[in-house]
């Protein structure tokens, strides 16, 4: 069981929540992630970790479901899994931007994994600037409007993007056009969180890839967005998971979801 600190909305439907977890407090590197379970039988539910505060671990989550609205509830954690996946390359390769500046746009919740990087190569002396463009969840974040991401971009040598893959595929996109480095957090649908189940797969650069264990991150020139938005559709009815058993055949294990 991990104790609960606090746990209260910060704007709408969006929620901070601190929980005691000093093990994965002092391990987690930016860009990784767990999975918490709020009781034995709940689902699984793949975060990033906003903030560390001491022995504690900080959560930004969006209630969209049936587990977040049990996370938003919660007296107490079940289990909490991690760190998963990888570092991000902005704050290990930390020679390659030493002399850049990197952008971090996010929609919606992606300030909640980009948080941390941001801090890390502020230690680093990194320059680097945080931009959402939605209203931003916290008042000291810059927001930028969709339709100004191209003279945004432009100010930056490398970007790393967090969000929808409709957002993230149009940033990509943008950036491809100024010739920018891009790189992207993708969050598909995770069951396990360590490699086993293949709910998370993704095509980079025609190479099957599990989210979770070969990323969160990847070089967003390489990502299918296409495939992996066409997933996420399928994945919503038992037809759709059905559909991906029969065509993904061993690397597509997954299933139980929402339903
Ligand atoms: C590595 C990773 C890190 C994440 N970090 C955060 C975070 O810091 N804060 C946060 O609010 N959310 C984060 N998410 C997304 C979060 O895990 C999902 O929103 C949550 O699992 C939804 O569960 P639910 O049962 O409440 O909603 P569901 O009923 O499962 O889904 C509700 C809606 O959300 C969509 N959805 C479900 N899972 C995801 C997903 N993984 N990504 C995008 N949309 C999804 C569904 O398609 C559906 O439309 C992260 C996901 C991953 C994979
Ligand atoms: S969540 Fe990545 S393979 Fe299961």
């Amino acid at each position: 069981m991990y104790k609960i600190i606090s746990n209260s909305l910060i704007t709408d439907n969006v929620y901070k929540l601190e929980v005691e977890a000093p093990l994965i407090a002092h391990s987690i590197k930016p860009g990784e992630f767990i999975i918490i379970m709020v009781d034995s039988m709940s689902e699984r539910i793949p975060m990033a970790v906003y903030d560390i505060n001491g022995d504690n671990i900080i959560i930004v989550y969006s209630v969209s479901g049936a587990s977040t609205y049990e996370l938003k509830n919660a007296k107490s954690i079940h289990s909490l899994l991690g760190p998963l996946g990888n570092e991000s390359k902005f704050t290990f390769d930390t020679e390659l931007y030493q002399d850049k500046k990197v952008l971090l746009l996010v929609s919606g919740t992606g300030i909640a994994q980009v948080n941390r990087i941001s801090k890390r190569l502020n230690e680093l002396e990194i320059e680097n600037d945080i931009y959402s463009v939605d209203k931003s969840i916290f008042n000291e974040i810059s927001v930028v409007n969709t339709n100004n991401l191209s003279d945004l971009i432009s100010k930056y040598d490398a970007v790393l993007t967090v969000g929808s893959f409709e957002f993230m595929e149009k940033v990509v996109e943008i950036s491809n056009i100024l010739n920018k480095e891009v790189r992207v957090s993708l969050s598909p649908l995770m069951l396990d969180g360590v490699g086993l189940c293949g709910s998370c797969r993704v095509l980079i650069d025609g190479e099957i890839k599990f989210a979770c264990i070969d990323g969160p991150e990847f070089d967003g020139t390489k990502v299918d967005f296409e495939t992996a938005k066409k997933r996420m559709e399928l994945f919503k009815t038992e037809e759709g998971r059905r559909y991906l058993r029969e065509v993904e055949g061993n690397t597509f294990t997954g299933g139980a979801t929402n339903e």
